[in-house]
């Protein structure tokens, strides 16, 4: 099957090579490709892994990239999904040496911020793992100083911690609704006192209503901001219209290939349906 604009969307085969859990129904999974014939996938883009065999459930299921090495011909892809349903559920269970099937990178990616400009990285609950793409690429640049990680969750238990230590130099906040680890709110609690300087390129990926929010204390200040949005996905490529959403002067595009990233301008109160 081709998209409209005639790419050939191909899965690629992979194993399983490390599947832990790190966090309350939250696991890591690595993917190893023993023959990775494709770019090295930009942050913010995402894969769509099959998860499973059979008819049920018969649809992949969106995941972003939250790691990639390559060695030689072989690449190792790393994901971060929190187990809400069926498909994830079912893939909780994967044990490493499965064989995996997933389609990408796909979807269009952050673009990175100017050299020198002060860059935060805003991520809600499963909206971090895009996020910790972005601060590897910017880290392996020399660049982890111009970086801010803020990280919100509900509660401790549902915290990714691992990951967290590993970009020295990238300055990293949490908070948790509870007040169970680091500051007690909301991650916007976190961003409101970092908005004052200019320049500074924002790099927001989390729940719907978070983005709407980031968007909201944003407007009007003049800075960069890139949104990653959320949508329901069937086929992932293109073909099927299901993730549309509404964008200013374009009117309804595809979250799988126009997105998931889009500029803050980009987006308006009717990008977010009925939230
Ligand atoms: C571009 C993109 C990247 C994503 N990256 C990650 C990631 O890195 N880690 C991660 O844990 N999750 C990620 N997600 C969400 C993930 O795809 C869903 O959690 C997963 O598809 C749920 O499958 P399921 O069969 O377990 O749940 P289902 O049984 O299909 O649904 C269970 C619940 O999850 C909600 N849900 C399902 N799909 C989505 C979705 N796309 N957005 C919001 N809510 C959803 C449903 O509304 C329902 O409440 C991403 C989604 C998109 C669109
Ligand atoms: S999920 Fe099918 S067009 Fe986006």
């Amino acid at each position: 099957m081709c998209t409209p604009d005639g790419i050939k969307p191909a899965l690629t085969a992979a194993v399983v090579s490390q599947h832990e859990l790190v966090g309350t129904g939250l696991w890591r999974m690595a993917l190893s490709v023993p023959t990775w014939s494709g770019k090295e996938p930009e942050p913010g883009q995402f894969i769509m892994l099959r998860v499973s065999e059979g008819f049920e459930p018969l649809l992949a299921r969106p995941f972003g990239v939250a790691g990639f090495e390559r060695n030689g011909e072989s690449a190792v892809i790393e994901i971060i999904y929190r187990v809400v349903g069926r498909g994830t559920g079912l893939m909780a269970r994967w044990v490493p040496g499965r064989e995996a099937s997933f389609l990408g990178p796909l979807g269009r990616g952050f673009t990175l911020p100017p050299e020198g400009s002060r860059t935060i990285l805003v991520a809600g609950g499963v909206g971090l793992p895009p996020l910790l793409a972005m601060a590897r690429r910017l880290s392996a640049l020399g660049r982890a100083r111009e970086v801010t990680l803020l990280y919100g969750e509900s509660s401790r238990d549902r915290l990714l911690h691992l990951e967290l230590r590993t970009f020295p130099g990238v300055g990293t906040f949490t908070c948790t609704e509870d007040g169970s680890c680091g500051t007690a709110g909301l991650v916007t609690d976190l961003l409101a006192p970092r908005l004052d300087e200019k320049g500074t390129h924002l790099f927001v990926c989390g729940p719907s209503p978070m983005i709407k929010a980031v968007r909201g204390m944003v407007a009007g200040r003049g800075l960069a901001a890139q949104y990653s949005l959320e949508a329901r996905m069937a086929c992932g490529f293109g073909v099927c219209s299901g993730c549309a959403v509404m964008i200013a002067g374009r009117g309804y595009v595809r979250v799988c290939r126009e997105g998931p990233v889009f500029d803050g301008d980009e987006l308006t109160e009717e990008s977010f349906g009925d939230i």
